[in-house]
């Protein structure tokens, strides 16, 4: 039976992350008398050893906050390491260093809470023998394997009352008003405040846009007499036959690819195309941030429960996940090995179309 874990979060924060450390640490402790160590700034943490103990003390009050009290980062790969060496960086695989580490502090197992970036590690890290549990954290929603990552939930939601805004304004001045919202490669976070917001345009990645279909669904509105448009766009959406907006490489990054930009490019392009005055509202990192709603709370608990049900069932290299409506375990393999798109055959893509949005095609 396994005495000591640890625990670590990595890649980009989501709201839910504290509430499922204070479920691995409450459910350790309470029900199974399982040492929780904490792992600090990600895969960082775990090669230099920045360790501490979690009990029952440290993770009070922390369910409502937002942000991981350890701390996450999404560079500081333990087999691919950044190192200065006089002005150069190199790259070094420090995993030996991180077993050593997880070996003297008695750490028997880690629980690696991330995204696909830190999933993928997660992997590699079971396959060199280490014991590993995942779970699934993403506001992307875009995790393999699992109907819902937590953190996305309320994503949405700060896209929805923003798209709430937006309409308010968008109305008052007859204007187009696009909303840029993240999600990576997938386009779940516009689709789903698209249509909880009443968005009348939803563009994403899955489904390259025609700006000439889009002034279509535009001018359709006016002649309806609406004055007005609201546009929200996912980060990674392209036109048909065109690219995603790079707005920079990050090198060191598990994923240096940064994406931002296709709202303005969207807005300038309508605006000469239908004459309508056009702004755009990047929402950016808002929906990373703050309090998670009360889905993602539980949502967070029940991952966190599970995982320390599978540690104690002896289970090794799988993610817990959300399947209908049961939590279960798959492989940490079979999570990492694509990554989750919007089918074009969706009942929520359905749904959008049969009420009207244009999806630019
Ligand atoms: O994966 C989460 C996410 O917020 C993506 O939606 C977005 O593309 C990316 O992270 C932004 O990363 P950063 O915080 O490094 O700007």
């Amino acid at each position: 039976m396994v005495k000591r874990i640890g625990i670590l979060t990595g890649g980009g924060d989501c709201p839910g992350l504290n509430a499922v450390i204070r479920a691995i640490v409450k459910s350790s402790i309470y029900t199974y008398g399982i040492e929780v160590v904490g792992i600090s700034d990600g895969f960082k943490g775990a090669v230099e050893k920045m360790f501490q103990p979690l009990d029952l003390n440290s993770i009070s009050g922390i369910l409502p906050r937002g942000g991981t009290i350890l701390g996450t980062s999404n560079r500081d790969n333990p087999f691919s390491y950044a190192v200065k060496v006089g002005d150069k960086t190199v790259y070094e695989d420090r995993s030996a260093q991180m077993l050593e580490n997880f070996r003297t502090a008695g750490i028997e197992l880690l629980v690696a809470i991330g995204g696909d970036g830190s999933l993928n590690i997660a992997k590699e890290i079971f396959d060199l023998g280490f014991p590993v549990i995942g779970v699934p954290k993403t506001i992307d929603n875009d995790l393999f394997a699992t109907d819902a990552t937590f953190g996305y939930q309320t994503a949405v939601e700060t896209a929805c009352d923003a798209l709430d805004k937006l309409h308010t304004t968008a109305e008052s001045h007859h204007r187009i008003m696009i909303l840029e919202v993240m999600g990576r490669y997938a386009g779940w976070i516009a689709l789903a405040a698209g249509i909880a917001g009443g968005a009348d345009v939803v563009l994403i990645p899955e489904i390259p846009y025609d700006l000439f279909k889009i002034t279509k669904t535009l001018e359709k509105r006016v002649q309806q007499g609406k004055k007005y448009s609201v546009i929200i766009v996912a980060e990674g959406a392209k036109p048909f036959g065109g690219q995603m907006v790079v707005e920079k490489r990050i090198e060191g990054r598990t994923d240096p690819i940064k994406l931002g930009g296709i709202g303005n490019r969207v807005g300038e392009k309508l605006e000469q195309m239908t004459g309508m005055e056009t702004r755009v509202t990047v929402l950016g990192h808002l929906q990373r941030g703050g309090s998670p709603n009360s889905y993602d709370r539980i949502l967070a608990t029940r991952y966190g429960v599970a995982a320390v049900e599978a540690v104690t069932n002896g289970e090794n290299g799988v993610m817990v996940a959300l399947q209908g409506s049961q939590i279960c375990t798959v492989p940490l393999a079979e999570a990492v090995s694509q990554l989750k798109f919007v089918p074009l055959n969706h009942e929520l893509l359905l749904a959008a179309r049969s009420i009207g949005i244009g999806l630019g095609d």
